[in-house]
């Protein structure tokens, strides 16, 4: 698998981004019924795996505008975004540490986590394995590392990256400059610090959202 994609490619789909949540925010989405249900049917399935504890300090990389973490009051709360600057004032939840910064690059000190979570964000960003090798450096030993990505498997998969390098080839905008497979995900999980994970359904999530509870190597 590539180890990054160029900057343009990144930088045209942090355009789509912005857009996106600009839309997000004129229409409330944050508040609707259905993201709300969405984002406890997510932490219900994580909860049965690894519990949260009080006074933890969790991180919720490429947190959008709306923060999962607003369901978690209980813990110590931290959001990383690129575009936190803009988001911040469009509403992102208050009440939370919000910092810019992208996820290859964290600015925050060694193990300094106990819980990561990484939602709809790996297929989004420049160079995927130096980001989770990050998230390693900045968890402590057993930390929790909760990622959801979309999977593709067999010939959907291969058509997909074929698409994906056509579009790079034109210079076509894409949200999703990367493509998972759960195998693929699994090894970068393995080679950049995390013990495996098996492969598991979001309820109320489209059934190619796929989520991993892992955890740091200690
Ligand atoms: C599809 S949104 C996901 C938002 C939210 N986590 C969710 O599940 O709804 C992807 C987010 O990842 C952020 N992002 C893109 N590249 C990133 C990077 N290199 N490091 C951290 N966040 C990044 C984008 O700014 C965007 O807000």
């Amino acid at each position: 698998m590539k180890r990054a994609v160029g900057p343009e490619v990144w930088h045209r789909a942090q355009t789509g981004h912005l857009e996106t949540w600009v839309g997000y925010a004129e229409k409330r989405v944050a508040e609707a019924p259905e993201r709300i249900a969405a984002w406890r049917a997510l932490l219900e399935t994580v909860e049965a795996r690894a519990p949260t504890k009080p006074g933890e300090r969790v991180l919720d990389i490429g947190c959008g505008l709306d923060t999962v973490l607003e369901f978690l009051p209980e813990v110590s709360r931290y959001t990383l975004d690129p575009l936190a600057s803009q988001l911040v004032p469009m509403g992102l939840t208050p009440g939370i540490r919000h910092t810019a910064g992208v996820f290859e690059s964290l600015p925050f000190p060694d193990q300094t986590f106990d819980r990561v979570f990484l939602l709809n964000v790996l297929d989004h960003v420049r160079a995927a394995a130096e980001g989770l090798a990050e998230i390693a450096r900045v968890s402590q030993p057993g930390a929790v590392l909760v990622v959801s990505v979309d999977t593709f498997a067999g010939r959907r998969y291969v058509a997909k990256r074929l698409h994906k390098w056509w579009g790079r080839m034109r210079g076509a905008r894409t949200k999703h400059p990367w493509v998972f497979s759960v195998p693929a995900l699994q090894r970068m999980l393995e080679s950049t610090g995390f013990e495996p994970a098996l492969p598991e359904r979001i309820p109320l999530a489209k059934p190619r959202r796929t989520l991993f509870v892992s955890r740091r190597r200690g």
